[in-house]
């Protein structure tokens, strides 16, 4: 088991796997301040209104439920799926919708809500999306910004930390599909070792 509660802790500590270390970032409790700060921002902007916030699979669901947990008043939610065809400067920028929304979002106060906003393509496509769709409000709410990556023209309205390009994992964000579990956000390192 690879939970990481602590900076002490977590220094120099390997991961999973032989080769991957970890190194906390942002602590779980850092997080859990600045989801609380980010909630009463929301509802200072939208105090009576009905927020229906989308999670986009897989990586915002911790964020998407500790968000929903401080927003109170009346809250929905929704998932929808994407996969992007390559990321980077050589990007297409498609994305294509695995699972689409389940319900309509017409007329809503619809907050996105994203773990991390890296080059902005997934976003760019998700807002052209939803758009169409005529909610009364559209919003985006992100965790993690790497502003230094971006591609698209897009910002969020509510951003918890902007951060550096390093390869982050926890709090829903992965590597091969690990690390989610971790409650806070990690720096993942790969030494020789773990290399294949
Ligand atoms: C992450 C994140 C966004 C996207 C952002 O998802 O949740 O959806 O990447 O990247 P972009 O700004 O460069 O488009 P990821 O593809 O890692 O899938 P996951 O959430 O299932 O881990």
């Amino acid at each position: 088991m690879s939970r990481i509660r602590t900076k002490k802790e977590a220094k120099g500590q390997e991961g999973n796997r032989p080769g991957e270390e970890l190194r906390v970032l942002i602590s779980h409790a850092r997080i859990q301040k600045k989801v609380a700060e980010m909630a009463r921002e929301i509802r200072r902007d939208f105090p009576k209104d009905s927020l229906h916030l989308i999670g986009v699979l897989k990586g915002s669901i911790f964020f998407l439920a500790d968000l929903a947990r401080e927003l109170g008043g009346e809250v929905s939610f929704d998932f929808l799926g994407v996969s992007s065809y390559g990321k980077g400067t050589d990007s297409t920028g498609e994305v294509k919708l695995t699972k689409d929304l389940d319900l309509s979002i017409e007329g809503l106060t619809v907050l996105v809500v994203e773990d991390i906003l890296d080059t902005g393509l997934t976003l760019k496509y998700l807002l052209k999306s939803f758009e169409e769709r005529k909610p009364k409000h559209l919003r985006v709410a992100v965790l993690l910004d790497k502003v230094e990556r971006r591609i698209a023209d897009v910002k969020a309205d509510y951003t918890g930390f902007e951060i550096p390009n390093e390869f982050v994992v926890g709090y829903g964000l992965d590597y091969d599909e690990r690390y989610r579990n971790l409650p806070d956000v990690c720096v993942l390192q790969l030494g020789t070792r773990g290399k294949t």
